[in-house]
């Protein structure tokens, strides 16, 4: 509008932003800024928990000491790298696996030695294939209550995100019974460039519409009750 100054929507003060801006020195962390507000509003239930997480892009290993910090020492994390370079920044919690997150057999042998974790982020090699193994690799390897994240899906027609897309209609399908995709995912969420699947805490076994009251308009509607 004009005479107006340009803004931002509202930032929330996040623990991953102070932990972010603090960290102006050592092992390096790239993230988008608008991230740390989605991910504290989807991940903060979780914090201070013995969580198990799972990076994928180690890169400089900053954003492995961020997420310690922000869950706490009783969390263990699993960075995935393609580059064995990356072993460097395995510690204490701190566990790094080397492959190609577009392999099913890298995740087939993920999956046999690491138990079911509770938040999962692709930040990795960002193509669409990729994304799309990981996510089908590792969305039933998510425990109840937890939570999937896809960062730096860029551009309209990203096929990663046309993907995401035609995955989310099936929390619309309208079957008499609830399909295994609306069992287990309890939401999708789009942000700029990152895209959140919130995993139901118990499974969704039923989708009913109650109608609650003794008085209703005589308006046609499919399945309204029938006036006498
Ligand atoms: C954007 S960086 C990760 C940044 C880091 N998570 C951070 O927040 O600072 C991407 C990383 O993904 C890794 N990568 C690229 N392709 C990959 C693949 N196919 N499988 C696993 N890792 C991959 C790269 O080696 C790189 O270290």
């Amino acid at each position: 509008m004009p005479g107006r100054p340009a803004r931002n929507a509202a930032r929330v003060d996040t623990p991953l932003e102070r932990y972010f801006d603090a960290n102006l020195e050592g092992p390096g962390i790239w993230k988008w800024r608008h991230y740390f507000d989605a991910y504290h509003r989807h991940l903060g239930k979780l914090c201070a928990k013995p969580v198990s997480i799972v990076e994928i892009g180690i890169y400089s290993g900053g954003s492995l000491g961020m997420w310690r910090d922000y869950f706490g020492s009783d969390c263990t994390i699993y960075g995935v790298d393609i580059e064995p370079v990356c072993k460097a920044y395995e510690s204490d919690g701190i566990h790094v696996l080397i492959g190609d997150q577009a392999d099913p057999a890298f995740w087939e042998r993920f999956r046999r030695e690491v138990p079911p974790v509770d938040v999962v982020i692709d930040d990795g090699g960002h193509e669409a294939h990729q994304q799309v193994a990981t996510l089908e690799a590792l969305i039933g390897h998510i425990k109840p209550g937890g939570v999937y994240a896809c960062e730096d899906i860029h551009g309209e027609n990203n096929p990663f995100g046309h993907y995401i897309a035609g995955l989310s209609q099936n929390l619309h399908a309208h079957r008499g019974e609830t399909t295994p995709f609306q069992r287990t995912v309890e939401s999708v969420h789009l942000y700029p460039y990152l895209t959140v699947l919130e995993i139901a805490e118990c499974p969704r076994t039923e989708l009913v519409a109650p109608q609650h009251g003794t008085q209703w308009q005589p308006i046609p509607m499919p399945g309204a009750p029938t006036l006498a």
